[in-house]
């Protein structure tokens, strides 16, 4: 939530922080703001809307500056609004601040402001701490570097902040707190941000700043200190990332672009993993905590969103593989919810991003009662991964359109590759059928690559029910999980009202719904629960729903059935999710694109949910 970006060094900082914040607005996009400073003082320019709408407002003024703070905002406090946007200037005038994250005690804070002659120009929590920071400096009469430090160990909540000051031109100071931030070492510049996008043009060389750290920025000199003033080493880490990783490349948008990767970002996800040849998989993080794994007397999957989506799959891939109980928890209710945590049981952590606050705090809390973390993780560096005991990449590379598509299937080839590797040590897998899957597992990338040539037919059938207000989205087993993911992606991205259930479960409520304008989804491939779903179209037809199915290729009995039909290729059960929800992901986006959404940005969304 909200992207920050900083620079300070010989270049012109606004067109790098204008770059950076492009790439950012991924993670909000209601405002933006720079403050730039320059020898005329501290300019601080602000605008509701998209960063394109900034960019224009500032044609023709005068940005010269070597130093400089922009962000893009996600609103918590305050609604969107050109005062409510960030940056915020301090009362005096001479302090400029961004700030990703929320202020929880900021409502005791402000009134003791108040109490003291404060007035606030905007709603946020941000202005307040940057006012307490202000006061702290004018009533201890210390530095800026001083009062963050003293005002940040009043703070509660979470918080990455960077503050310009116009008496030190030549100083950025950021903290951080439950919100992720990098910093970019150039030579003789340094770069700040909420993510390596917009630093990996200038430089590879980051430093992954911590919780309770503050980082002082001079054009060539990087400080590492904690709370307590005590001097830290930078450990500075080399990005393995391409600038073409997190451009559009051709593509209209990057939610298409990322749903045409599948068959790459699968491929390397399994690769260097999976060997055909030895019938064997190869994950240190698995490898090295097997005797954790294979005897844990139950694993919890955490997650949110799509992410929760692909631990529910996992359910039943790690309990028909390795006969260990499964619980698959949303991450904002375990961990307010006390539950019961043995030493011997497993989380399984999922998230795309590596910073959802809700993930993070709930694999803290558990860990401090003593379970075992392991982090199924997509950015590399980021703050779940590295609280994680142990882990395992997905490797699918910089998702940036909002709506979750090649994360999600990484996420599920990981959790089964996982799953294979415990049961094959457990022995509650036959040797044929540990093959068997390895194959099957291992055709996925090339299956995915003939899902994806119904691109044509589903944008056709996009237009056909683009102006539906409703729909269904209905699965069993394996591909249950699928249709709430189908359902999410449409709710996203087209703003229809959709709803995911179990094919069977239809009949004690949903049914009502059903009528003649009422698509209804059926993920319907091949599988153990063929005949049984067949019966539930049937049951939908007969009360003139619209039935759209996802059908494995060779199934004549669905299509005389169904309105619609959009058929994958035939694969185990246990893999076919991986196939099955291709289709979902192009009827959300193709209906997406012709309503007219901004599908890579959906209204009121962000792609790193850092708050709770
Ligand atoms: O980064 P994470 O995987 O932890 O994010 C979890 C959810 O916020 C995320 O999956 C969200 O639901 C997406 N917008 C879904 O498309």
């Amino acid at each position: 939530m909200c992207g920050i970006v900083a620079y300070i060094g010989p270049r012109e900082a606004y067109p790098i922080i204008l770059k950076g914040l492009k790439r950012l607005e991924y993670r909000g996009y209601d405002s933006s703001g720079v403050a730039l400073l320059n020898h005329t003082g501290l300019n601080v320019y602000k605008k509701k809307g998209k960063v394109a709408e900034l960019e224009e407002s500032l044609v023709g003024k005068n940005l010269h500056a070597n130093a400089g703070i922009g962000h893009t905002r996600w609103a918590t406090h305050g609604e969107p609004s050109d005062r409510n946007a960030h940056p915020h200037q301090s009362a005096n005038g001479k302090l400029a601040m961004i700030h990703n994250g929320i202020i929880e005690n900021y409502a005791q804070l402000k009134t003791e402001l108040q109490k003291k002659g404060y007035v606030f120009k905007s709603d946020t929590d941000t202005e307040v701490l940057l006012n307490f920071i202000e006061d702290i400096q004018k009533n201890n009469h210390c530095g800026l570097e001083e009062a963050v430090r003293i005002a940040l160990k009043r703070v509660v909540g979470a918080y990455v902040i960077v503050l310009l000051d116009q008496d030190n031109p030549d100083t950025l100071i950021a903290a951080r707190k439950g919100s992720p931030l990098v910093i970019g070492v150039g030579k003789g510049e340094h770069f700040l941000a909420s993510d390596a996008s917009p630093i990996i043009e200038y430089t590879k060389e980051v430093v992954y700043v911590n919780d309770y750290e503050l980082a002082i920025l001079k054009p060539d000199e990087l400080i590492l200190k904690n709370l307590g003033n005590e001097k830290i080493t930078p450990f500075i880490q080399k990005l393995d990332l391409e600038l073409a990783a997190i451009e559009k490349g051709g593509y209209d948008h990057f939610m298409l672009k990322e749903i045409f990767e599948q068959p790459d970002t699968i491929f390397d996800c399994l690769r260097g993993r999976l060997d055909i040849n030895n019938a064997s998989i190869t994950m240190a993080g698995v490898q090295n905590n097997i005797e954790q794994m294979m005897h844990a007397k139950r694993i919890i999957m955490v997650a949110c969103g799509t992410s929760w989506h692909a631990g529910l799959i996992a359910e039943y891939v790690f309990e028909e593989l390795c006969r260990i109980p499964v619980e698959v928890e949303y991450a904002s209710e375990f961990r307010y919810r006390n539950p019961v945590i043995h030493q011997g049981d497993v989380i399984i952590a999922i998230s795309q991003s590596g910073e959802t606050a809700d993930t993070m705090v709930a694999i803290e809390r558990a860990k401090e009662q003593g379970a075992f973390i392991f982090g199924v993780v997509n950015v590399v560096g980021s703050s779940i991964a590295r609280i994680s005991n142990a882990g395992a990449y997905t490797h699918a590379g910089p998702e940036i359109g909002v709506a979750s598509t090649k994360a999600f299937t990484a996420q599920l080839a990981v959790l089964t590759m996982i799953a294979l590797k415990i049961a094959k040590e457990k022995k509650t897998i036959s040797e044929e059928r540990y093959v068997h899957l390895l194959n099957e597992l291992n055709n996925i990338p090339e299956k995915v690559r003939e899902v994806l040539l119904l691109n044509e037919q589903i944008k056709k059938l996009a237009i056909k029910y683009k102006d539906s207000k409703d729909a269904l989205y209905l699965g069993r087993g394996y591909n249950f999980p699928v249709a709430l993911e189908g359902a999410l992606k449409l709710k996203e991205i087209s703003y229809i009202h959709a709803e995911g259930y179990p094919a069977a479960e239809m009949k004690h409520g949903p049914i009502a719904l059903v009528d003649d304008q009422l698509p209804v989804v059926f993920v319907a491939t091949k599988d153990s629960y063929h005949e049984k779903i067949i019966s539930n179209i049937q049951e939908i037809k007969a009360r003139k729903g619209k039935v759209i199915a996802v059908i494995s290729q060779g199934d004549d009995a669905i299509p005389k059935m169904a309105d619609d039909s959009m058929a994958v290729p035939e694969a185990d059960e246990l893999v076919a999710p991986l196939l099955s929800v291709i289709p979902l992901q192009l009827l959300a986006y193709h209906i997406g694109v012709a309503k007219g959404c901004d599908v890579d940005k959906p209204r009121n969304l962000a792609k790193s949910v850092t708050v709770e």
